[in-house]
């Protein structure tokens, strides 16, 4: 019911008055009253003035599941926390108990947010997107790299569609605009020899940040930062569920080339001069392609020419961004 209060408040840009949303749904004005309260301890903000009624301010809308129900009807099932530590550690739990093959997790915060290479993700804020998508495909573990690139793809198109940005991809998972990182992207899997128990594909996207912390603000933006303006998460989340769905699709019915072929699309020029690091050691290489299975190909300064895993390297130096 409190949606449905909701539902009437968005479809107007006036006061509603408490007597005319009783009478439409049907209950007293001391229950729209109390609908009116849970929403606002959801985060809407909802302004009431004596004998005018109540107005929906549209400044700051919050991350609800109403949010996303508004822009996405298909079959991925949504799990909504207020805060986790991780989406991609809560997604795990979840892909254990759940026997759809699909399904998203996400959180208004994150306390432990995790990056690749076991590096801290920072999210311990209501800024960005952080979600973790649950599949469990029936493909062979080795092509589980190309769900990276697969979302890499999505995440472009969402900010093509939504903000008319162009972003671009840094091999592997990195979404770049203006040589800055906006979003990352952490894939984990649960496999064995030949099966794949599950897949996880955590996304952080950042959105409304004005700043961020010295260590990182050479390297990091937001779409605040981008365009000047504030965007619905739910509705982010909604168009990115379509284009994962896409995506997912593609996968399972054997098109990855077709992937790939968008992925370079979207990617950074490639003879890019590079360093890799590789634990220890660095490489200097210049980079040539993905392959077919989403490993990089870097010709390296003693000639030889290699393909890398993203679980297996950084690097560093293309368009400033490290
Ligand atoms: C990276 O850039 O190294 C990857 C960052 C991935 C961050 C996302 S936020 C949602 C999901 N949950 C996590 O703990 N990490 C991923």
């Amino acid at each position: 019911m409190k949606y449905e209060v909701l539902t009437m408040l968005y479809n107007t840009d006036k006061y509603l008055s408490g007597e005319t949303i009783s009478k439409k749904l049907g209950v007293s004005r001391t229950a729209i009253w109390k609908y009116i309260t849970l929403l606002r301890s959801e985060g809407y903000k909802i302004s009431s003035a004596t004998n005018k009624g109540y107005l929906l301010k549209r400044d700051y809308i919050p991350l609800t599941n109403y949010q996303v129900l508004q822009n996405y009807d298909g079959d991925t099932k949504l799990y909504f926390f207020n805060e986790v530590n991780s989406t991609n550690t809560k997604a795990k739990e979840i892909a254990n108990e759940i026997i759809d093959n699909k399904a998203l997790v996400y959180s208004r915060t994150q306390q432990q947010g995790r990056g690749r290479l076991g590096r801290t993700f920072l999210s311990n804020n209501q800024s960005g997107l952080w979600l973790s998508y649950i599949y469990k495909p029936t493909i062979t573990p080795e092509k589980a790299t190309i769900f990276t690139l697969a979302a890499s793809v999505a995440v472009c198109k969402l900010l093509k569609k939504e903000c008319q940005l162009d972003a671009k991809i840094k091999w592997p998972n990195d979404i770049i605009i203006s040589g800055k990182k906006l979003c990352g992207i952490l894939t984990e899997m649960s496999c064995e020899m030949d099966k794949i128990n599950y897949i996880i594909v955590g996304i952080g996207l950042n959105v409304s940040q004005l700043s961020f912390d010295d260590s990182i603000k050479d390297i990091a933006t937001s779409l605040y930062l981008e365009t000047g303006q504030k965007y619905d998460r739910g509705l982010l989340i909604g168009g990115l569920c379509y284009n994962m769905d896409n995506v997912y699709e593609q996968i399972i019915n054997n098109k990855i080339p077709d992937i790939i072929s968008e992925w370079k699309k979207y990617a950074l020029p490639m003879g890019q001069n590079i360093i890799i690091h590789k634990g220890k050691e660095q490489i200097e290489a210049t980079t040539i392609t993905i392959n077919d299975s989403g490993h990089l190909m870097v010709r390296e300064v003693n000639g030889e020419v290699n393909a890398y895993q993203s679980g297996e390297i950084s690097i560093r130096g293309i368009m400033g961004y490290s």
